[in-house]
This record gives structure tokens, C-alpha cells and sequence, in this order.
């Protein structure tokens, strides 16, 4: 005898029906945090809501590849840099950490700002607001608005500003527009909250820097930094800074050009903390800074200075 049918579904008999319920589980066991960030079934498992700008760190939406899926890059024609300084990538520069250090760059260096987007229409419409809010604070400021793989390819630095279990598929869908002479910066924090606050969730690389490493072409040097630096803070213009960035890296000379990068912005000093190795350590200050805000009324956009 067949089992009843719930209306308008198929008939399955019970067999059929075990096996499905088996391998659902099976594939819920399999659900690890890898999977979190290789399939941004992280967002599923971590549903807390986005309450503060900060808090944008945790992430929701769904993606599928993996390093083994990517096409082997190709040879890439760099664009030569401006005289005056490099020309620096924002991915996601629509999101608000890329709106704050678009701002800071722009008000505060003479570098070209290509500020990128899934969709070029929209990297436009944030130029032209960032555009606007530079007016008042610097006489002339070289920003542009492209697709993340166009602004990546003029760039000699990317800065990939997106959430973190999007940044290994963002990373790999530029891939072929990054070399060995454009450093590739990740400010990524994979964070979990709960009703105590939030929580360091890494991937299995270890940390979201390391995660990045992985997914970039093995050429090209990466480096982490702005991590710990709070999103509102750096959009206000008004804010004076004074707050450390530290900055990982294995490539010296990657590391030595973030930190001077990072150098420039007024109110910021740039810190050396070590190897890429050492990136979980400096990700986990970000739970830390935004618990720390959550818990005093008197603290917004908490940042860090080391003495
Ligand atoms: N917010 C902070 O205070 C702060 C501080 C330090 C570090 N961070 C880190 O910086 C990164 C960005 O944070 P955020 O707060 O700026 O994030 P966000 O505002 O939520 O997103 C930034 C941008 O990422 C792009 N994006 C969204 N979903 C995507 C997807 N599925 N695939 C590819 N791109 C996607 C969007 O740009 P388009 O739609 O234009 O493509 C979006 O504007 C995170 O990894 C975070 O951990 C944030």
C-alpha cells in the first residue's frame, strides 16, 4: 500500500521517502564551516540581523564556486599609474566600509579611486554621492566608478570591501585582472552574533585574510588591513581619527606599501603585526570593538589605538 499524498504532490513511497530524509541529513552533517564560506551557507546558520553599520560584517546571501572551478589567469596589460600616486580599487566600494575609505583617500591623497560594484550603474551613483560629500573637504579628487573586474584591472592596489563570505568568490571572479605587482587588501571579518553579541567566526583557512590568500593566484601578494576600523567613523569627516590599523602580510614589500598607504590617512597609524599567520588574532578585535559599543551608550564606532 502506497502512503497518502499531500494534494498537488507527487506520490513517493516510503522507501524513496527515507532515502530523500537520509540524504538531507547526511548533507546537513556535511554542512561545515568551509561550506560556510565556500557556499555562503554561512548566512543560512548565522541569521542574526544587520543592526549597525558594523554589523554589516556578518553576512547572508548565497554563492557556489570554488578555487578549483576557476579558469588558470591569463597575461594582464597593467595601465600605467598616475605620476602623482596609484590607482586603488575599492570591490563593493558602494558598501560602507568602501564608502568610508573612499572618502579618506579622497580627501586625504592624491591617489585615483576606482570604486567598484557587481553593477557599474551603481559604482557611478556612489561617485557621484562621494563626490558630492569630498566638495567641502578637498579642492580635486580622482574617483571613477567601474565594475569590480574593470577597477580591478587598472588597479595597482584592490581593496576587496565586501562581505566576508562573498570575498573568496569576488576574489576569484578578478582573478585574471590581478598580478603579481597589485596588492590585494582585505579588511574582511567573518563574525557570528547571538543575544550576548558578537563572535569571531573564521573559516577553515583560519581567518578571512588566509581564506583570500588561498582563492587569490598564488603571485599575487596579499595583505590585511583597515580590519578593526569602524565604517562610520571613517565616512565622517568631522571625526578625527587617531586609531591604529594593523596590517598582516608575508610579502614585505606588499606590507610596506599598505602601511604607507594606510600611513596617509590623517588620524590613522599603520602597525606591522606579522604574517598573514597572524590575521585571526587581528580580525577577532573587530567582535570585540563592536561588543564594546554595544555594552556603552557613550561608545559609537569604537576603534583601537595601541600604546
Ligand atoms: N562596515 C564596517 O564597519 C567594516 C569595518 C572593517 C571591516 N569591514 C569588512 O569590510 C567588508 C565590507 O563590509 P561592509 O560593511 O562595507 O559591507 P556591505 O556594506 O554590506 O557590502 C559592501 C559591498 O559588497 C557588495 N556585495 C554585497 N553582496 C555581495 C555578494 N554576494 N557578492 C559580491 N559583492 C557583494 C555590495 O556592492 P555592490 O552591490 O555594489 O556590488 C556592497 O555594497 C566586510 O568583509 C567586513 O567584514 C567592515
Amino acid at each position: 500500500m502506497t502512503e497518502p499524498t499531500i494534494a498537488g504532490e507527487p506520490d513517493i513511497d516510503t522507501d524513496r521517502r527515507q532515502e530523500l530524509a537520509t540524504r538531507l541529513e547526511q548533507r546537513l552533517r556535511e554542512v561545515t564551516e568551509r561550506d560556510a564560506y565556500d557556499s555562503g551557507l554561512g548566512a543560512a546558520m548565522n541569521p542574526t540581523p544587520k543592526t549597525t553599520h558594523q554589523q554589516s560584517h556578518i553576512e547572508r546571501t548565497p554563492h557556489a564556486r570554488t578555487r578549483r572551478d576557476r579558469p588558470p589567469s591569463r597575461p594582464f596589460i597593467r595601465v600605467p599609474s598616475r605620476e602623482m600616486g596609484m590607482r586603488i580599487a575599492l570591490l563593493g566600494g558602494t558598501g560602507d566600509i568602501g564608502e568610508g575609505l573612499a572618502l579618506r583617500f579622497g580627501r586625504d591623497t592624491n591617489h585615483e579611486l576606482l570604486i567598484g560594484s557587481r553593477d557599474p550603474e551603481k559604482a557611478r551613483d556612489a561617485v557621484a554621492e562621494y563626490k558630492t560629500t569630498l566638495e567641502d573637504h578637498t579642492d580635486s579628487v580622482d574617483i571613477k566608478g567601474f565594475a569590480n573586474e574593470m577597477a580591478a584591472d587598472r588597479a595597482d592596489i584592490v581593496v576587496c570591501s565586501v562581505p566576508p563570505y562573498h570575498v573568496g568568490d569576488t576574489v576569484e571572479g578578478v582573478a585574471d585582472s590581478l598580478d603579481s605587482d597589485t596588492v590585494l587588501v582585505t579588511p574582511a571579518v567573518g563574525m557570528k552574533g547571538d543575544a550576548d553579541g558578537l563572535h569571531y567566526h573564521p573559516p577553515s583557512a583560519g581567518s578571512v585574510t588566509e581564506l583570500v590568500a588561498e582563492r587569490a593566484p598564488d603571485e599575487v601578494p596579499v595583505v590585511g588591513a583597515f580590519h578593526n576600523l569602524a565604517a562610520g567613523a571613517l565616512a565622517d569627516l568631522e571625526t578625527d581619527l587617531d586609531l591604529d590599523t594593523l596590517v598582516v602580510a608575508d610579502d614585505e614589500a606588499a606590507r610596506d606599501t599598505v602601511l604607507n598607504l594606510a600611513g596617509e590617512l590623517e588620524g590613522l597609524r599603520a602597525l606591522a603585526a606579522g604574517p598573514l599567520a597572524n590575521a585571526a588574532e587581528v580580525e577577532s578585535v573587530t567582535p570585540l570593538v563592536i561588543n564594546i559599543a554595544k555594552y556603552n551608550d557613550d561608545m559609537h564606532d569604537v576603534g583601537v589605538k595601541w600604546v
